[in-house]
């Protein structure tokens, strides 16, 4: 016989207290103002690189009236080093709030903290459960990875449908007591079991009744940020050949391609008239599309087969490449597979 497992927030809040961290500094403390500055520090930045800064800062300013009444200029000094300096700016700016719309006092509801500089709904959230022992939800990052697999939830987590979808999910999950285990689960989880690269399912008290788990699609959930679409061009590349060689044009050297040999681009029957060259059997081959990080470019490849390799054309920038040493030769990848593909075969 074969029992469900206990709820997800119970198996986390289990799991927490063995396996969890209860030493990190700002877990010493129930002040709001020490919390609220270690959430900050951690948005954007690990625990390894906050621990020292976040010493130093709260040396420099203990508390919450000492920030407040200090020059902008020395918190940004103090902040120095740890980067999104606009998490420096927004600290001191919410200081001063405080201590003129709260009287220095930290507010404790979920919704006001997080009109404060800095704090959006996740973060306030987190404030509000360390320092106040209130029950609410957080979702950042770490937790949306944790949801998405967890309830194989498809889509992109930063697409607004998305978002709501784990919001009203997160709220859901939350347990009556122990909100802070909790959340200190989510967190402890999402740094150490459940990451996006190589998470360590064997050690995951949600591995049970997890669907990425359970279907082997850790690796394709959360769903990645849907490519934007790119403009689109097309190319013509005219293949001229004996069968033995292809004439290729070397690029300038900046640029796209830049000094890399391509065949020549543009409409098969005036190129061919430019060079002077007569043609039988001219025809297409499969087009091929190619990614450049500001555009796509279809490559429509047409043979323009020679039954003799004329001389010429005597500009340097020309060139008969033989087909047996493509390999080897300076070509753009696409143009290298159209090449194979195409013309290679024939030797
Ligand atoms: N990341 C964000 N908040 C955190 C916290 N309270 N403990 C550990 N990592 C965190």
């Amino acid at each position: 016989m074969h029992s469900e497992p206990a709820p997800f927030a119970q198996r986390l809040i289990v799991w927490q207290k063995r396996h969890g961290r209860h030493d990190l500094p700002w877990q010493q403390s129930r002040d709001p103002y020490r919390i609220w500055l270690s959430e900050i520090m951690l948005q954007q930045t690990q625990v390894a690189t906050v621990l020292p800064y976040y010493q130093r800062f709260l040396e420099r300013y203990p508390d919450l009236s000492t920030l407040a009444a200090a020059s902008l200029n020395d918190v940004l000094e103090a902040w120095s080093g740890l980067g999104y300096y606009a998490r420096g700016r927004n600290l001191h700016q919410a200081a001063q709030q405080v201590m003129q719309e709260f009287s220095g006092r930290f507010p404790s509801d979920p919704a006001t903290i997080a009109e404060l500089p800095g704090i959006g709904r996740s973060t306030a959230a987190a404030i509000a459960v360390f320092a106040f022992g209130a029950r609410a939800a957080i979702l950042d990052g770490n937790v949306k990875r944790i949801l998405c697999r967890h309830a194989g939830i498809e889509g992109f987590p930063g697409l607004p449908a998305i978002e709501k979808k784990l919001w009203a999910l997160a709220e859901s999950r939350l347990p009556r007591q122990k909100v802070e285990a909790y959340t200190q689960g989510l967190m402890d989880l999402g740094s150490g079991v459940c990451m996006r690269h190589r998470p360590v399912c064997t050690d995951c008290p949600l591995s049970a009744d997890c669907i990425a788990f359970v279907e082997g699609r850790q690796n394709d959930l959360p769903s990645p940020k849907p490519r934007s679409k790119l403009p689109e061009r097309t190319a013509t590349f005219v293949l001229i050949t004996d069968g033995r060689a292809v004439l290729l044009k070397r690029r300038p050297p900046k640029g796209l391609w830049g000094g890399l040999l391509v065949p020549p681009e543009g409409n098969p029957e005036t190129i061919l008239g430019e060079l002077g060259f007569v043609s039988e059997g001219v025809h297409a081959l499969p087009e091929l599309k190619h990614r450049f990080t500001h555009f796509q470019l279809t490559l429509r490849p047409v043979v323009c087969p020679l039954t003799v390799r004329p001389a010429g054309p005597d500009h340097a920038s020309w060139h008969w490449q033989e087909l047996g040493t493509l390999e080897q030769a300076a070509l753009p990848t696409p143009v290298r597979r159209i090449l194979r593909g195409g013309l290679a075969s024939k030797k």
